[in-house]
């Protein structure tokens, strides 16, 4: 990598980051298409989010990525927020237009693409339940609606969130069946769903449990997990055993950097590139 005077900067937010393998992920991308670009991890605290965001105009800064906890704060220092970010109430992509910070969301679609793209599987049409309804579930639930799939059903361990993120979904199903319910109470949809999509933190530690019995887990279903390390978590081991097709948050990560990518440099992204580079990173 040469940095030089025409260097520019993008980078990401977070409180911590240095866990963050985006850094590698997109230089490896900026490098490999000889792109004048240098991405670096800005450890910001709460605090100094707004200072921090200000000097993006400043410093002639191409953009940024934003992770937790700065996601739904970020956006009260932004000019605009995208639709897909307003939907979601969380930003994880900031971008500079005509002199204006722009707020967006990769999450979701980030996840679609990866089932779609990665792994060839057709959405349109499907009944999906999502374990979940914290940031996550919710700009996955949105992208889905985007692909007219048949059902969505979001469980989570307290009802009442669930409840809520079905309802504001309400008027923007694009067709679907969109409901809510527990976490505990859910093997009829279970075994009915073709797609299962774990969207919480569950799994992420060594000793977490399982959120559903995997025997109402079928042969034939998409078993996906948004967490990436560790690569497959005992919900996928499961699901795996009952002969599910797995999916792990590896793609998700890769793709919701590549659209951030693509937004921010207006190339296609090197999704293969990206992904060696998280790999190699571990
Ligand atoms: P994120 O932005 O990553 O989605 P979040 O907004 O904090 O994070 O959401 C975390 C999700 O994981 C929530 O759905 C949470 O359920 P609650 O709403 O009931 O808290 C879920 N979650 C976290 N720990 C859990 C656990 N031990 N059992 C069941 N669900 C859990």
């Amino acid at each position: 990598m040469q940095i030089n005077g025409q260097t520019k900067i993008v980078g990401i937010i977070g409180d911590p980051v240095k866990h963050s393998r985006s850094p590698q992920m997109h230089n490896a991308a900026f490098n490999h298409l000889k792109l004048n670009l240098v991405y670096v991890p800005f450890h910001v605290k709460p605090e100094s989010l707004g200072e921090a965001i200000k000097g993006m105009k400043a410093l002639d800064m191409v953009g940024l990525n934003v992770t937790v906890p700065h996601k739904i704060e970020v956006m009260k220092y932004l000019d605009e927020i995208s639709p897909a970010a307003g939907i979601i109430g969380a930003v994880n992509t900031i971008y500079v237009k005509d002199n204006r910070l722009i707020g967006d969301n990769t999450d979701g679609y980030g996840f679609v693409r990866a089932l779609v793209e990665d792994e060839g599987i057709t959405i349109a049409g499907k009944t999906i339940v999502v374990l979940g309804s914290g940031g996550s579930a919710r700009a996955i639930g949105h992208a889905l609606l985007q692909e007219r799939i048949r059902m969505l059903i979001f469980c989570n361990r307290t009802i009442s969130k669930a409840n809520e993120m079905a309802r504001s979904f309400e008027t923007q199903t694009q067709g679907a069946f969109v409901a809510s319910m527990g976490i505990t109470d859910n093997r009829a949809e279970i075994i009915r769903a073709d797609i299962l999509i774990n969207a919480t933190s569950v799994g992420m530690k060594q000793n977490d449990p399982l959120l559903i019995d995997p025997a109402w887990i079928r042969k034939g279903q998409v078993v996906c997990d948004i967490i990436y390390s560790p690569p497959q978590t005992l919900l996928l081991q499961k699901a795996k055993k009952r002969g599910a097709k797995t999916i792990n948050g590896l793609g998700m990560l890769v793709h919701q950097g590549a659209l951030s990518f693509e937004i921010w440099t207006g190339c296609p992204a090197p999704v293969e590139i990206m992904r060696k580079a998280i790999l190699d990173a571990d």
